[in-house]
């Protein structure tokens, strides 16, 4: 007889901080599982509002909230420094830290280094880290072996676009493809809780899920996956651009952003702000002993 019991997912499930076992059952019921990044305490308080599942401090970051060209350039400090930030505004979804560009491929010792200062330093649940060539498989061997979750990522990996050729959709030949599911099948032996598979035929997903026990999250690669990943910025509107075609926008919270500071200029140069319902009172007896202090009469 077996031994193990399936999970009971209370009715206030969606309240209840989400954990590997209760991804894995969300999986097995066959329900989405929603992630999204968040780089900062409001977008942290948001998203956790929101009731997402899976929250990424995303490399992303280093574009979206930081201004660089690329994700590149940021360096382990700055991803730190936000992915603190977004711990102290969740408490229900499941943190995921990303390893940024040569923080892990040096040896699997540097790779254990960073994955545990994004555990011990910034409280995340796990680490992300791109590529499922040799180096990533063994760093992710590494970390998961040091006890911490790792989550693989495939297809597009921004960190090495240059030698993928930009920004573009990957896996759209067989033998393309072919790499992609070999890459997404080692991370999975290497010990990955979930993959994310980026910008890839969504026929190439759907062919690869049936041997895919590690959670799948996609982002450009259909309907087929365990679950949907979109950049905070993209979804929201909180940048200029379309963004590539997989993004879906939810809202135009820039042209909102500009507005309202466009109108809070206006107010102050017209001098409509401050009103005088902004201000603060002093009792008339206070006034007067301040200007008498002031050598006023
Ligand atoms: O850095 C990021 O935002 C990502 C997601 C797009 C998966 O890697």
């Amino acid at each position: 007889m077996s031994t193990m019991r399936s999970i009971t997912v209370p009715t206030d499930a969606s309240r209840l901080p989400m954990t590997l076992p209760r991804m894995a059952e969300k999986k097995r019921l066959g329900e989405p599982l929603v992630m999204v990044t968040a780089y900062d305490y409001p977008s942290a308080l948001a998203v956790d509002k929101a009731g997402v599942d899976l929250v990424l401090v995303g490399d992303s970051g280093a574009m979206t909230v930081l201004g660089y060209p690329s994700t590149v350039a940021v360096e382990l400090d700055e991803l730190l420094v936000l992915a603190k930030a977004v711990r102290r505004g969740l408490t229900m979804p499941f943190l995921i830290g990303d390893l940024p560009f040569g923080s892990y491929e040096v040896s699997d010792e540097q790779a254990v280094t960073t994955a545990f200062r994004f555990v011990k330093e910034a409280g995340c649940d796990a680490v992300k880290l791109e590529g499922g060539g040799p180096v990533s498989v063994a760093r992710a061997r590494a970390i998961v072996q040091a006890g911490i979750p790792v989550m693989g990522h495939v297809g597009l990996t921004p960190q090495t676009s240059t030698a993928l050729g930009g920004y573009r959709a990957q896996g759209r030949t067989a033998e393309a493809a072919r790499r992609v599911a070999d890459e997404a099948m080692a991370l999975q032996e290497a010990g990955c809780f979930s993959i994310v598979f980026e910008a890839i035929p969504s026929a190439v997903a759907e062919a690869v899920m049936p041997r895919m026990d590690a959670l799948v999250i996609g982002i450009g690669a259909g309907p087929a996956t365990d679950g949907q990943v979109l950049v905070f910025h993209d979804l929201l509107g909180i940048r200029e651009g379309r963004g590539a075609r997989f993004v879906q926008r939810y809202a135009d919270i820039l042209d909102e952003m500009v507005a309202g500071v466009t109108a809070y200029a206006g107010d102050v140069r017209s001098r409509r702000y401050p009103s005088p319902d902004h201000g603060y009172s002093i009792p008339d007896e206070e006034l007067a002993a301040f200007r008498h202090a002031l050598g006023e009469q």
